[in-house]
């Protein structure tokens, strides 16, 4: 199976790789995994007081539509509210990066971890 350009673009520079304290305030985290091969993917978001992401990143254990996918939504969520990056769909990731239908669930995998983000953010200002 081949890889689109704009995948093998990602897998072979990766935006905004790593990751911060997740102690920070200001930091909420999304830890997901795909119960259908086993990858994981860790992506931290840095929310302003205003509920603006203003950067983030991100570690994935997993293919390269994996890496792809997660490394694509860094570039996407950065400079959106938390309501706006909840509306990224993994078909908006799937059709921007021409996944095959076998690679939709690491798609899934980049929106889950999106909402599991927001979900942190918000338990921690409770
Ligand atoms: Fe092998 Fe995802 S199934 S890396
Ligand atoms: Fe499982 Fe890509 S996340 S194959």
């Amino acid at each position: 199976m081949a890889y689109s350009d704009k995948v093998i673009d990602h897998y072979e520079n990766p935006r905004n790789v790593g990751s911060f304290d997740k102690n920070d305030p200001s930091v909420a985290t999304g830890m997901v995994g795909a119960p259908a091969c086993g990858d994981v993917m860790k992506l931290q978001l840095k929310v302003s007081d205003t509920g603006v992401i203003e950067d983030a990143k991100f570690k994935t254990y997993g293919c390269g539509s994996a890496i792809a996918s997660s490394s694509l939504v860094t570039e996407w969520v950065k400079g959106k509210s938390l309501d706006e990056a909840s509306s990224i769909k993994n078909t908006d990731i799937a059709q921007e990066l021409a996944l095959p239908p076998v690679k939709i669930h690491c798609s899934i995998l980049a929106e889950d971890a999106i909402k599991a983000a927001i979900e942190d953010y918000k338990a921690k200002r409770k």
